[in-house]
């Protein structure tokens, strides 16, 4: 009788302890199921994310590029609103070169909305800007460096609604030389892929960034890998125009990060797509020991300078005749 009591007893008090830990386990269960088979709820992304909730619009767009002409190769620049002096000097600069071998090429500015006491001013000077050029095209979203993730998804989105039947985009900052031609010659040849192919200078292997004081730290918890998926720098890189739209249709998948080369690399990854190195390391310079001779600027397509005068000197003497390089012996090099 005592005995059976005791027994009794014990599995009382296993009941007792077992019960409560299947109940918690089994409503764990449940709870990842349900984030599961739901949508996920809106969640503030924190500071190493961007808000890229894909509902932004175009409050100027009146550009004829890409809806009355059919540019071979576009070139596209983000710039920051009130950056008047550099769109102007890319203007009367490589912008102005529309004609080049013989394709079509036209330059478009993308920019967001302003910010500041003086926003409604400074709107109206770009207003101004654009009637005379119609070469702006603004979202409305907030523009700042932070916000560039933003500003390349809705230049994707602006692409893939006008310029699907162009050939080329390239995308490129505003404090960046570029020889236009150069980079048409690159486009123009047989070895040159005609879709899924994105170039410039590409980073392989560039690690993931984990010191907090670092411009481009990344936490564990946003980006677990301990190295990006190879990446052409954002300074300047070219697309063939079928992959915006490729890279919009897999963008829900993956969770925008602010920066905004990265962010391209892993939809492009999901898209098992490879960026390709240019044929020549020379041809994508980031950071350059100025000044550049004529022989080298003979030989790049895109290159970072440190001033608008810098940007505007390089242009002109890359267009002269004797930009190029000579031998040991002094003799022009034969092509
Ligand atoms: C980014 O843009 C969104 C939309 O305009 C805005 O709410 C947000 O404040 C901006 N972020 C920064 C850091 O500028």
């Amino acid at each position: 009788m005592e005995n059976w009591r005791s027994h009794l007893k014990r599995i009382l008090i296993f009941i007792l302890g077992v019960v409560p830990i299947f109940l918690i386990y089994h409503s764990y269960l449940n709870y990842d199921r349900k984030s599961e088979s739901f949508d996920i709820p809106y969640v503030d992304p924190g500071p190493y994310h961007v808000a890229y909730p894909r509902n932004y619009k175009f409050i100027m767009d009146d550009t004829p590029t890409c809806k009355t002409t059919t540019p071979f190769l576009v070139l596209m620049v983000p710039v920051a609103p009130r950056d008047v002096a550099a769109r102007d000097a890319i203007r009367k600069t490589w912008g102005s070169e529309r004609l080049v071998l013989g394709q079509l090429v036209e330059t478009v500015f993308i920019v967001g909305l302003l910010g500041g006491a003086d926003a409604e001013q400074q709107q109206e000077k770009l207003r101004q800007e654009n009637q005379q050029h119609h070469d702006l095209i603004q979202s409305n979203f907030q523009d700042s460096y932070y916000n560039l993730t933003i500003k390349t998804m809705m230049m994707l989105e602006w692409l893939n609604a006008h310029c699907v039947k162009a050939s080329y985009v390239l995308k490129i900052d505003s404090d960046i030389l570029l020889h236009v031609q150069n980079l048409v010659k690159l486009l123009l040849d047989p070895k040159t892929a005609k879709q899924n192919y994105m170039t410039g200078l590409v980073w392989w292997h560039s690690p993931v960034l984990r010191d907090p004081s670092n411009k481009f730290y990344m936490p564990k918890e946003v980006i677990a890998e301990p190295e990006y998926p190879p990446y052409p720098l954002g300074m300047a890189y070219v697309m063939s125009l079928d992959l915006p739209g490729k890279i919009l249709g897999v963008s829900p998948q993956i969770k925008p990060v602010n920066i905004e080369d990265v962010y391209l690399a892993m939809c492009l990854k999901r898209l098992g797509i490879s960026p390709t190195d240019p044929p020549e390391k020379t041809m994508f310079l980031v950071d350059p020991k100025h000044p550049l001779s004529g022989c080298s600027l003979s030989k790049v397509i895109a290159v970072t300078t440190t001033s608008v005068q810098q940007m505007t000197g390089y242009w002109e003497r890359s267009r002269q005749p004797d930009a190029k390089c000579s031998t040991s012996s002094g003799l022009p090099k034969l092509e």
